[in-house]
């Protein structure tokens, strides 16, 4: 797959006249990389992946994939939704077909494929996103964490370069999150570029290549480390400090850990710490 590098600039937008929740905001989503859109409840996440997708017009600035600016006519959002597909936070907004399968072959119906190339897109979809067993089933019979896959599975069937995914962890249990980080992870090795928003900073460090935070209507963009090490930037966007960084940042100070890149999650933590004898690992 090629990779198009999707852009916002000066965005400014919002949903009430004179009142932006966006104003000034610029991103850009390096192709191939995973990106976390982080930022507090109502800083304009969502509103920023609308626009990015094209659902939503703004106010004022671009977005663009790839240099050429989004034209908000019948034909050049078609164009943009081929390229970036943007899947909405709560699956039930998402999924209305009787089957799952149903569901999934909807987008590729639109773009007018034949029936073969429907059925190969689906199943690739439903392959990925390990929900191939479920191909069957009424979308209402699933569980939260089956239809947030199955609504994921609906956008990868476009064989989008840019997925978006609206806070695709939300809502579920861990192993459930573990089973939608890994579909991310099969997706992200065809190709996909994968923009994740979240508030949860753990999860965020771990996962991310480059993150980028939702503050005072505009975007702040950096590598993970950089950005979730800024206690000022945290504390203006209302979020914490990864845990991760808090405890390897103290046990470096005590000595224990070693210089480098500090630690993103419990794995890398213990795997850094010195050995001791007679104490197991
Ligand atoms: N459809 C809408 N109509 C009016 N206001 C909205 C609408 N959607 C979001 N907002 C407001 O815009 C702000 C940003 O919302 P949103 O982009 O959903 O934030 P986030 O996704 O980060 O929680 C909030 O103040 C929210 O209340
Ligand atoms: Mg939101």
């Amino acid at each position: 797959m090629t990779h198009r590098c999707l852009a916002a600039e000066g965005l400014a937008a919002g949903y009430e006249r004179g009142r932006h929740v966006l104003d000034g905001a610029s991103l850009t989503v390096p192709a191939g990389r995973r990106l976390a859109l982080l930022g507090a409840n109502g800083s304009g996440k969502t509103t920023l992946l609308r626009c990015l997708s094209g659902s939503l017009e703004p106010a004022a600035g671009a977005v663009l994939l790839d240099g050429a600016r989004l034209q908000h006519t019948r034909r050049g959002l078609r164009a943009h939704r081929q390229e970036v597909q943007l899947v909405l936070q709560d699956p039930d907004d998402q999924l209305f077909s009787a089957s799952v399968a149903q569901d999934v072959s909807f987008g590729p119906l639109n773009l007018g494929l034949g029936e073969d190339a429907v059925r190969e897109r689906v199943a690739e979809a439903l392959a990925l996103l390990a929900v191939d067993g479920l191909a069957a089933r009424p979308t209402h019979q699933l569980s939260y964490g089956e239809r947030k896959r199955v609504a994921i599975a609906g956008a990868v069937a476009m064989r989008p370069c840019v997925l978006l995914l609206d806070e695709p962890t939300a809502g579920l249990d861990p192993s459930a999150v573990t089973e939608a980080l890994a579909a991310l992870a099969r997706l992200q090795a065809t190709g996909t570029t994968v923009v994740m928003s979240t508030h949860d900073v753990d999860l965020a460090l771990r996962w991310a290549d480059e993150i980028a935070v939702v503050v005072d209507r505009r975007v702040v963009q950096g590598r993970p480390a950089e950005v979730l090490g800024d206690d000022a930037l945290l504390a203006r966007a209302r979020l914490d400090r990864p845990w991760a960084l808090t405890v390897g940042a103290r046990l470096r100070a005590l000595g224990l850990l070693p210089a480098g890149a500090l630690p993103r999650d419990a794995a890398e933590l213990l795997a850094s710490l010195p050995a001791r004898p007679g104490v197991p690992t």
